[in-house]
């Protein structure tokens, strides 16, 4: 009789608990903690990238991650992988089109060995603000571009910033274009940045970011050109005796994600990742401004380096240097791209 009562009260216990698991998955997206699933259970997501987490697009990988686990309860995990630990400069956008990793965040320049019309984005002086850039991607030359990863095996699923380069060297200042005559410039790979220096009379030389200390070092190269939050977060700065601030050039990534592995997702997943990424893409544009803000500041005050700071006529004179390079871009790709750039437009 005991018996009898400890087993109906031992079903309902289980039955109620069964209900609460059904309604709950009812009620909430993600109820259960999948964290204690082994990783072919979970969705994982390995996302590769070559600069430091103290860097903006470090600092949003993992914002992106931690958010995407809470939000999925585990079920989604995003291992991030920055430095190159996993995959060097030259090496992730093939392993992402393997399918070795799911998602890289390579710099504009780094994709036009795959599309070279986005060089657009490297020609020099094109852009005076963040906001000419994002609105050039929203208009139509910019969602063509976008266009341009259909097909490609790969999915865009947006552009974060990370701010306009300056140009450092060990050998002398820089006030105007012609000065940069034989210095050996370290570049990302892009034929409109190797333009851009050859045409001066400079060297330009593609050596990946994570070894760009060493080779500055050793006095393989003189200079180069990039954003102060990575000049500072690899220490460059150290090796370098003069800083133009010249915000000539624009470096931002393009997120993406391996176009097999995306379809195959769950919708409510692909959901789940757009709208995380669209907060963090806004979260990720304030830091890279406000961190590049604060690197020169820091700069300044450690009076470490001279700095020398383009004045708005002398980035008006700097600008028409260039013009070899636009030419040269137009020769390859015709007028499009560049008509739609903002300076063309005002
Ligand atoms: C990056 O910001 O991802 C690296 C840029 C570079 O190679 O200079």
């Amino acid at each position: 009789m005991y018996l009898k009562i400890y087993d109906q009260w031992r079903f309902l216990i289980i039955g109620l608990a069964f209900f609460l698991v059904l309604f709950g998955c009812q009620s909430a997206n993600y109820p259960i903690d999948f964290e204690q699933l082994g990783e072919d259970e979970r969705i994982v997501i390995r996302f590769s990238h070559v600069v430091g987490e103290d860097t903006p697009k470090g600092l949003a990988a993992r914002r992106f991650a931690q958010l995407i686990k809470e939000r999925s309860n585990g079920l989604v995990e995003v291992q991030v992988f920055p430095n190159g630990f996993l995959y060097k400069d030259g090496e992730e956008l093939e392993a992402l089109l393997q399918g070795d990793i799911q998602m890289i965040a390579p710099a504009t320049s780094k994709v036009t060995s795959l599309i070279p019309e986005w060089s657009v984005i490297d020609l020099p002086f094109a852009f005076n603000s963040y906001e000419e850039v994002h609105q050039y991607l929203a208009g139509s030359a910019g969602q063509d571009l976008i266009s341009k990863f259909d097909g490609k095996g790969l999915r865009m699923l947006g552009v974060w910033d990370n701010g306009f380069k300056q140009i450092s060297n060990r050998d002398h200042p820089i006030y105007d274009p012609k000065s940069l005559q034989f210095l050996k410039m370290r570049i990302m790979p892009s034929d409109i940045i190797h333009k851009q220096f050859s045409s001066l009379g400079a060297i330009p030389r593609e050596i990946d970011f994570n070894i760009l200390f060493h080779h500055l070092e050793s006095g393989d190269v003189d200079g180069q050109e990039n954003t102060l939050s990575n000049i500072t977060s690899k220490n460059l700065y150290l090796l370098q005796n003069y800083i133009t601030i010249s915000n000539h050039g624009y470096l931002g990534y393009v997120l993406l994600m391996n176009n097999q592995f995306w379809e195959e997702l769950p919708d409510h997943i692909q959901v789940l990742i757009t709208d995380t990424l669209k907060e963090v893409s806004e979260w990720e544009r304030e830091t890279a401004h406000n961190l590049n803000a604060k690197k020169l500041k820091e700069l300044e005050a450690c009076q470490c380096i001279d700095i020398y700071h383009l004045s708005p006529e002398e980035r008006r004179s700097w600008a028409e240097e260039f013009q070899p390079v636009y030419d040269y871009f137009i020769e390859r790709f015709g007028t499009k791209y560049i008509e739609a750039l903002p300076k063309y437009q005002r």
